[in-house]
């Protein structure tokens, strides 16, 4: 059985969408509801809705996507009406997400959230790529500190971050440091590599509208880095604080290795958008052949237990 258990909820499997994908519209959002996905996210709001950047902001490739969405959403309003007026609210099952594009702004909705009905988990999303001149959070280590500082003066519901991906072990050594300090309930690795440039070659031109054709690479591009991020953060952090893996889950397989680095969830962006949410079936079937395979009757049985050589 893939049954998972986070934050003191019991999941039928670790799967659900990445932030960003699927989950803008209510319509998208009863979609997930009704899918296999053991959890799922809403689209990161802001406390106004935002028109985002200019179209095409999205490209799916060969081996993954390139966006530059600019942070559309229909405003945090929207998404708080709809976690609190959910049928089956107090499920644990879906997941609210923040994206201020300012400490007050971030500041403001957790408040809102704080002094809410809603129960469920809220991840801060720290790591935006693609707003024209707003800098990723997670990159500037003393506002992460900062963020985070004040968040937790007032903040007591169950909180997460999505980071973005970290290329540099001093780097791992640092942020981790940092968010040992805090009682989160999990860090989320990877978002989008960010800033990257897929071409058109025949055309000789961009992809994407928005930022001369720079956005976020997801899908298998992503994969490995994705990997080394979970397990970076799987063995730095205080094990109170759980690991989701986020970042080229295509197949079962790859599942499987974001497991075995340590995620406790797991998280499906450009594979969703291709694939709509069927996505949730078959890789949930793929990793369970595996198990199979392998003979472990439950995920706990292999989290976390990469061998070195
Ligand atoms: C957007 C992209 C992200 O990677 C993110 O974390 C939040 C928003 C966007 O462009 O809309």
């Amino acid at each position: 059985s893939l049954s998972t258990q986070f934050l003191g909820h019991t999941y039928a499997n670790p799967l659900m969408n990445a932030s960003g994908v699927h989950c803008m519209s209510v319509e998208e959002l009863q979609e997930l509801d009704r899918s296999s996905a053991g959890a799922f996210i809403t689209k990161s709001a802001t406390p106004a809705e935002r028109e985002g950047n200019p179209e095409p902001r999205y490209y799916p490739v060969a081996l993954g996507s390139i966006n530059s969405m600019g942070l559309p959403n229909r405003g945090f309003d929207y998404y708080l009406d709809y976690v609190l007026n959910r049928e089956s609210k107090g499920d644990g099952r879906v997941f609210f997400s923040v994206a201020g594009m300012s400490l007050a702004d971030n500041l403001a909705m957790l408040h809102r959230l704080q002094d809410s009905d809603y129960t469920g988990v809220t991840e801060l999303n720290l790591s935006c790529p693609n707003v024209p001149g707003k800098p990723q959070v997670g990159y500037d280590f003393e506002q992460t500190q900062q963020i985070l500082t004040e968040v937790f003066q007032f903040y007591k519901k169950p909180l997460g971050v999505k980071l973005p991906p970290y290329f540099d072990m001093v780097h791992f050594d640092t942020i981790a440091g940092i968010l040992n300090r805090f009682p989160l309930a999990y860090v989320n690795c990877i978002n989008s590599v960010g800033n990257a440039l897929y071409i058109d070659t025949d055309l000789e031109q961009v992809v994407v509208k928005p930022k001369n054709g720079f956005g976020g690479i997801g899908g298998q591009y992503v994969k490995p880095t994705a990997l080394a991020n979970v397990r970076a953060f799987y063995v730095r952090l205080n094990p109170e604080i759980k690991v989701i893996g986020t970042g080229g889950i295509t197949t079962g397989r790859d599942a499987f290795e974001h497991l075995l680095c340590g995620a406790t969830m797991l998280q499906i962006g450009t594979q969703l958008c291709k694939d709509g949410t069927p996505v949730f079936d078959r890789v949930a079937s793929e990793l369970q052949q595996i198990m199979d395979s392998k003979g472990y009757k439950s995920i706990d049985e292999f989290r976390g237990k990469l061998q070195s050589i």
